[in-house]
């Protein structure tokens, strides 16, 4: 089950209760996950928009307990791996960087972190609607990672994704027990601008 939202996601305007209820926990239930729930996660990923359509986004994941969630547990920064160990599953979330041009060669591909990024996005929102918990996380080892998912060349591994049920806090230790609450958002006019950036 999600958390409820709470009074620190608030919107300013009025948007789809998904977006302030999607939050990043840290804390996993034992639940498992099947390949088909990672796999209709993916699904909604790949429906993001793409420049050129190129859908650059690649993605390599794991089930907890097999060889692909080791090798993608290996690569994170012992605070991240501490947690993530008890995610269901992890998503290594990569891009091709390169496109083929009209003679054949290849060029960089100037939006695929942002294409990616919006795959992601979808990703999390889908674990959110299925009562999943999704936490992106960008501390981890890139040659390790690269290595250890034989990453090939033109690609790029931007982030790792816990996935999983969302679990009792109290599992926690106490630092990671004290943050595990949603975070708030600056105010929408400290982002956006009408016509022009101020000042
Ligand atoms: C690209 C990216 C990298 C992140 N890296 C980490 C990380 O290494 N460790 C971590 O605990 N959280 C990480 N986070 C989670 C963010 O801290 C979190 O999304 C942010 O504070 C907003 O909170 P919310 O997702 O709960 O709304 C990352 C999130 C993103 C999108």
């Amino acid at each position: 089950m999600n958390a409820p939202v709470t009074a620190l996601r608030i919107p300013d305007h009025d948007v789809h209760p998904q977006f302030p209820a999607r939050w990043s926990p840290r804390a996993f239930s034992a639940e498992t996950m099947t390949e088909a729930e990672v796999l209709r996660l993916l699904e909604a990923a790949r429906w993001a928009p793409s420049a050129l359509n190129l859908q650059p986004w690649r993605f390599v994941y794991g089930l907890r307990g097999d060889a692909g969630f080791a090798a993608i547990l290996s690569a994170l920064v012992p605070f991240n791996a501490g947690w993530a160990k008890e995610a269901a599953a992890l998503i290594a979330v990569g891009s091709k960087t390169t496109r083929t041009a009209q003679d054949g060669s290849e060029v960089a591909n100037a939006t695929h972190a942002f294409d990616t990024g919006a795959a992601w996005a979808n990703l999390a929102l889908q674990a959110h609607l299925a009562g999943y918990v999704a936490h992106g996380m960008s501390g981890f080892d890139p040659a390790r990672a690269a290595s250890a998912l034989h990453l090939p060349d033109g690609h790029a591994i931007h982030a790792i994704v816990a996935v999983g049920r969302q679990g009792d806090p109290a599992q926690l230790d106490d630092t990671l027990r004290a943050r595990e609450v949603p975070s708030p958002r600056v105010p929408l006019n400290t982002i956006a601008f009408h016509g022009r950036f101020p000042g």
